[in-house]
C-alpha cells in the first residue's frame, strides 16, 4: 500500500486548512468603499418617489382591512374545528364531530345565506354559537368568507 495515495482525514483537513489560507492570504485584497452609516441612508426618498426595487411584494394577507379582519376572525374563532381553509380538518374537533367541508361546490348550492348566518349565529349540534362573542358585521364576512372558500 503507497501511503501517498491514502488522503486521510487528517490529511484532508490539512488540504483544506491551506486551502484556507491561501484564500484568506490572497482572496480578500479587493477594497470596497466602506463608509459610516448615516441617518439619511433611512430616510424616505426625496420628493415622495419610492425605489420599487425595495418595497415588499405585499404586506400581508391580500384584501381590504375589513376582509384581513374577519380572516383573523376565522383563524381565532373558527379555525380550530374547520381548519383554516374550511375543509374541516382542524385540529380542535369536539369528539364525534361531523365537520364538513365547506369548500365543497353541492354543499355551497345547497344552502342560502341567511342560513349559513343562521347556524353561526345559533350554533347547531356539536357547533358552538357565536351572536354571544360575534357581531353582525363579523357574522356577515364570515358568511362572505365561506362564500370565497367554494372550490370549482
Ligand atoms: C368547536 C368546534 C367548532 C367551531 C369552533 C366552529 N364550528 Fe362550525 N361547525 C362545527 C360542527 C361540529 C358543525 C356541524 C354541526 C352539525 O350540523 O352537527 C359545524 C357546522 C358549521 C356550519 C354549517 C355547515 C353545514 O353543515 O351546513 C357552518 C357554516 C359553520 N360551522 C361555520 C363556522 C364558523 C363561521 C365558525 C367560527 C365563527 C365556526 N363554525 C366555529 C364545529 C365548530
Amino acid at each position: 500500500m503507497t501511503r501517498t495515495a491514502v488522503v486521510t482525514p487528517s490529511s484532508f483537513a490539512l488540504i483544506l486548512s491551506a486551502l484556507l489560507i491561501s484564500v484568506i492570504a490572497f482572496g480578500c485584497t479587493e477594497t470596497r468603499d466602506i463608509r459610516d452609516w448615516r441617518p439619511d441612508d433611512h430616510q424616505q426618498p426625496e420628493g415622495g418617489e419610492i425605489d420599487p426595487s425595495r418595497v415588499p411584494d405585499s404586506d400581508g394577507p391580500p384584501g381590504t382591512d375589513e376582509e384581513r379582519a374577519v380572516t383573523a376572525l376565522w383563524t381565532v374563532s373558527c379555525a380550530s374545528c374547520h381548519g383554516r381553509t374550511g375543509r374541516g380538518d382542524g385540529p380542535g374537533q369536539p369528539p364525534g364531530a361531523q365537520v364538513r367541508d365547506l369548500t365543497n361546490a353541492e354543499w355551497q348550492a345547497s344552502v342560502t345565506d341567511e342560513e349559513i348566518a343562521q347556524v353561526i349565529t345559533g350554533g347547531r349540534g356539536l357547533m358552538p354559537r357565536f351572536d354571544d362573542r360575534i357581531n353582525p358585521r363579523g357574522i356577515e364576512g364570515l358568511v362572505r368568507l365561506i362564500r370565497a372558500l367554494r372550490a370549482e
